[in-house]
């Protein structure tokens, strides 16, 4: 077991370990012009940053365009396990799609895994890359069937796994399965070093530049961007969730947020060494990461739901500190973050086509929490795809392709969920909602304002910043995400922060915001 940390224990803060630690990054100036180029990838996440370096290892002239930094979104905030074991998702591919299929998937997964570790390596990008085993766990007794199910249908599809309840954690497993050879890393000092060798390479990444439609027109895409207009013969969209309604995508996904620790143990405490993955009620994650002084940051994550639901995400961050202090010596919990990804319907990414007929828009998302190898495997197939050429791996994760039964029954369900978000607002539930007065400083609230209802949040000094409460989606009342302050949507997913700012789509607008000064009160 490596050492732990002696680095002095800094105040415990909010955000990702990976963006405190890469916080002086250079700045990529956003688009002052319109300009054009052979391929414009929208979001410079781990998707977009692959597929730019394989476009541009291709010869394409490529321009990645972020609405914020690159490597700040999902991928910043992220646990960072590389890994083609996905926890019990080979039983599940298995079930649905069939044994070829979960293999197809397998070794996709295993391609990008060896892609990734040799760009790491021969591009020499200081990314704390290591090896290690890949665990999916279980300490309770009726899991341990699911486990079992795991080992046989990961094996069954080609890969080398083992079975056993001996693995480095410091409670009793019930049952594991283990893959072998594995990666862990820094991902957003990967992705900041990626993104220079792009430049290097003759790309060009604009940050700051947030696109808002797409047109298409007989000469190609044209992207419209909050600065300027990209004309490109091809527009790939990875912007995790895409913001082109055109495409449904937002009717086959779900958003999942989840809450990760970085943790300081105490001087001389072992530390786990491997990347586990607890398939119990309550899922939880553990991982190692080396600072810069030889010792080790104890990362733990979990504690997933949909995103806007729930009361107070406060109590997730207790729930992964509680058991964190139960099983590990916790010196400090440095580090607080949260983040979500995109649940596809039936399991499987969406890459390939914006619509079945596009020839020069594309997409990739909905990689499930596993998003590394999925987004490799993802940018090898969009450049393939851009390049006319398929594959069965294309096929298998066509982003058009027809969903199985099981899985139009659980889209239907969602759908109703959302129609339950989209009505109005009886007078009733207006009458009901607290008033302004009743908002204390720092929380956030839908409360009353005469006749209507709003999203408000009184800031510690006081003064009251009032959103609207429809999201600008698709019109679904937002919530109070307290663990954040900001506004959430359960209906596809998409954030606001307390001034309206977009923070994650699909919705594309800000919420319609008003700013009143302290001390009002309202009714
Ligand atoms: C808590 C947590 C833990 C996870 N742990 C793991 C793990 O251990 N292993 C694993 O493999 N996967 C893991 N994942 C999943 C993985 O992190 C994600 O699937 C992956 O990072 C998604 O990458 P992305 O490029 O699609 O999205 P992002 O990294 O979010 O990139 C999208 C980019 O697009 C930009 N953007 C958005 N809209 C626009 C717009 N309109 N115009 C311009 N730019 C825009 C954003 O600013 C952002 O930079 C985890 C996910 C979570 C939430
Ligand atoms: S994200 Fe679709 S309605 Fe809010």
């Amino acid at each position: 077991m490596p050492p732990t940390s002696s680095v002095p224990l800094t105040a415990s803060r909010q955000g990702s370990y990976w963006l405190a630690s890469t916080e002086r990054a250079p700045r990529h100036p956003p688009l002052t012009a319109d300009v054009s180029t052979d391929v414009c990838v929208i979001g410079a996440g781990i998707v977009g940053m692959s597929t730019a370096w394989l476009l541009r290892e291709a010869g394409h002239d490529v321009l990645v365009l972020d609405a914020h930094r690159i490597g700040a979104g999902v991928s910043g905030a992220t646990t960072a396990k590389v890994t083609a074991l996905h926890g019990v998702i080979y039983a599940e591919l298995t079930r649905k799609f069939g044994a070829d299929a979960a293999a197809l998937y397998a070794g996709a997964q295993q391609d990008a895994l060896r892609w990734l570790r040799a760009t790491a390596r021969d591009l020499s990008i200081d990314c704390d890359w290591r090896s290690r085993d890949a665990v999916t766990y279980t300490t309770e007794a009726d899991r341990v069937s699911g486990i079992q199910e795991e080992f046989q249908a990961a094996r069954g599809a080609g890969l080398p796994v083992r079975m056993t309840a001996d693995v480095d954690l410091p409670f009793a497993v019930r049952q594991a399965v283990v893959l072998g050879d594995q990666a862990e890393f820094h991902p957003r000092r990967y992705l900041l070093a990626l993104a220079e060798h792009v430049v290097v390479a003759g790309g060009r990444i604009a940050e700051g530049t947030r696109a808002t439609k797409v047109h298409e027109d007989d000469e190609g895409p044209v992207v419209i961007t909050d600065r300027a207009k990209v004309r490109a013969r091809h527009v790939v969209v990875a912007t995790h969730a895409p913001f082109l309604d055109r495409g449904l995508f937002f009717a086959r996904l779900r958003a999942q947020r989840s809450y990760a620790i970085g943790v300081h143990p105490t001087s001389g405490a072992a530390i786990p060494e491997g990347m586990f993955y607890g398939d119990d009620h309550a899922t939880r994650s553990v991982r190692a990461h080396p600072l810069p002084d030889g010792g080790e940051l104890l990362i733990v994550g979990g504690e997933g739901h949909k995103t806007g639901e729930g009361d107070d995400t406060r109590a997730r961050f207790e729930a992964l500190e509680t058991w964190a202090r139960q099983h590990f010596a916790v010196a400090e919990i440095a580090y607080r973050w949260s983040a979500q990804d995109l649940m596809p319907v039936d399991g499987l990414p969406y890459v390939g086509a914006y619509r079945p007929r596009s020839r020069t828009l594309w997409v990739a998302t909905g990689m499930r929490k596993w998003g590394f190898t999925n987004a490799a495997a993802a940018a090898h197939v969009l450049v393939d795809r851009i390049a006319g050429r398929t594959s069965p791996y294309a096929a298998l994760v066509d982003s058009n392709r027809f969903a199985p039964r099981p899985a139009v029954g659980s889209l239907v369900k969602e759908n109703i969920n959302v129609a339950k978000h989209l009505v109005g607002d009886p007078v009733a539930t207006i009458a009901r909602a607290p008033g302004l007065g009743d908002l204390a400083p720092g929380t956030g609230a839908i409360v009353r304002d005469g006749r209507h209802k709003v999203a408000a949040f009184r800031a510690p000094t006081g003064e009251l910043h009032l959103c609207s409460t429809r999201c600008t989606h698709l019109g679904c009342e937002v919530r109070f995400n307290t663990a954040e302050q900001t506004w959430d949507c359960q209906c596809h997913g998409s954030r606001f922060g307390v001034d309206g700012t977009v923070l994650e789509g699909p919705g594309v607008r800000p919420l319609k915001h008003e700013m009143r000064p302290g001390g009002g009160t309202g009714q």
